[in-house]
């Protein structure tokens, strides 16, 4: 029998360079889209698909993201008293229960493999989720998560989402080639990071959801620098595979990597659309701006 993924890890130790001088005292995982921090968005997506200990990889300068999972009395008190019940309760629904996080510092930043690797004496002896929260996964169905625990529970092993990008672009991920381009889920028969531009084994990348097996730890624990003079995830993944199956998840959704500028504003534009209280005036105002 599969075991069940119960856990998930969120690795948010990253410095946000790219988003200075917005960065330069909040932390990148908390700027908003539309009224919800990035992470808080991963972490809905996490426990939709049924997720119960949400494990943060944090770094010097996060510690407000400890503070946005943890109940504010302050607030709720205030909240209380002047009858604003709605917000209350939104915040109580929002609020894991006491004792499902975990917080975890990666003490310097050598690459996504060394912060998931920070992560393993909290994970222990279980398949876990990986969720990197740039990148937001968008969709009117089922979160990519729990399509991806889905076919875990039928096919066990690792599973990783993919979904197709332009050639052009393939350089800037993690590819993936697999035995059935079209299949929802497919075997996966090659991995690469970042490959070199017109060696890409498909178009398929790496989204930045996955579910491993625990083993990957002690490849993590041993893995040089790769890419980037990083250590990779996709290195030791790769080490995996030959001992291990990886199925490849294809997400059919919308994804915006909200560590870039276009894709943080275009996926606030997104979502203030999907939204019905915000939906139709946000489109009235967009359309007066490009009548412009
Ligand atoms: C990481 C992974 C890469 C994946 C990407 C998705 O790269 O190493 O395989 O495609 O996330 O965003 P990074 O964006 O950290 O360079």
């Amino acid at each position: 029998m599969t075991k069940r993924i119960r856990k998930a890890v969120f690795p948010v130790a990253g410095l946000g360079t790219r988003f200075l001088p917005a960065t330069k005292a909040i932390p990148k995982e908390m700027l908003t889209i539309v009224d919800r921090p990035v992470v808080q968005h991963v972490v809905d997506e996490a426990r939709a698909a049924g997720i119960e200990h949400f494990v943060f990889v944090t770094g010097r300068n996060k510690a407000v993201i400890e503070d946005h999972f943890d109940m504010a009395y302050e607030l709720d008190d205030t909240l209380g008293r002047r009858g604003k019940l709605k917000e209350l309760e939104a915040l109580k629904a929002d609020l894991p229960a006491a004792g499902a996080t975990s917080f975890t510092r990666q003490q310097a930043p050598l690459g996504l493999g060394h912060a998931v690797w920070c992560a393993r004496d909290i994970i222990g002896d279980e398949p876990f989720a990986l969720l990197l929260p740039d990148m937001l996964h968008h969709t009117f169905g089922k979160g990519c998560l729990a399509e991806m625990i889905d076919a875990f529970e039928k096919h066990g092993g690792n599973h990783i989402a993919v979904a197709p990008v332009p050639e052009d672009q393939t350089h800037q991920y993690g590819i993936v080639g697999v035995e059935d381009v079209k299949a929802k889920v497919s075997r996966i028969t090659k991995m690469v990071e970042k490959p070199a531009r017109g060696t890409a084994p498909s178009n398929l990348h790496i989204t930045g959801r996955y579910i491993l097996q625990p083993t990957i730890f002690n490849l993590l624990a041993n893995q040089e620098t790769g890419a980037g003079g990083e250590i990779q995830l996709t290195d030791s993944m790769i080490a995996l595979s030959h001992q291990e199956r990886f199925h490849a998840v294809r997400f059919d959704g919308d994804i915006y990597d909200t560590g870039s500028k276009i894709g943080f504003l275009t996926a606030n534009l997104a979502y203030g659309l999907s939204r019905g209280d915000l939906g139709p005036q946000l489109r009235a105002e967009v359309e007066r701006l490009l009548e412009r």
